[in-house]
């Protein structure tokens, strides 16, 4: 299964895109450096929307209180409803790297930002 989404100058770096892909609501986030990746919309935590979220580096305490360091290049989604943070790359949540979201490709096809189910051998983002 593979959708159209845009045209490729519609989702700028940084930006999200809500989609269809079949029943499935789909979020496609194109990052900072402008690499494209798609996860389903639907938080784990109760269902909100992870289209309305915001994309931004993730920020890791270190082991020494109120130390932060940022995580350069790990950009997560946040769900705007409690909070729930999404590797964008993985679809696995900041706390607990084994509940996830399922992640589709996203690629540009000619001028178009196409996503798809993923499959083994299938194109990279
Ligand atoms: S519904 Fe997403 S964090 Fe609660």
């Amino acid at each position: 299964m593979k959708q159209v989404v845009c045209h490729k100058s519609e989702l700028s770096n940084g930006q999200i895109m809500r989609t269809q892909l079949g029943p499935i609501p789909v979020v496609v986030v194109r990052t900072k450096a402008g690499s494209l990746y798609a996860l389903a919309a639907k938080c784990l935590h109760q269902g909100g929307p992870l289209d309305q979220g915001r994309v931004y580096e993730h920020h890791a305490t270190t082991k020494d209180v109120g130390e932060y360091v940022i995580d350069p290049g790990r950009e997560v989604l946040k769900c705007p409803w409690h909070g729930y943070e999404y590797d964008i790359k993985t679809g696995c949540t900041v706390f607990d790297p084994s509940r996830a979201v399922q992640t589709f490709q996203a690629y540009e096809e000619e001028d178009q930002i196409v996503v798809q189910l993923a499959t083994a051998g299938a194109r990279q983002a």
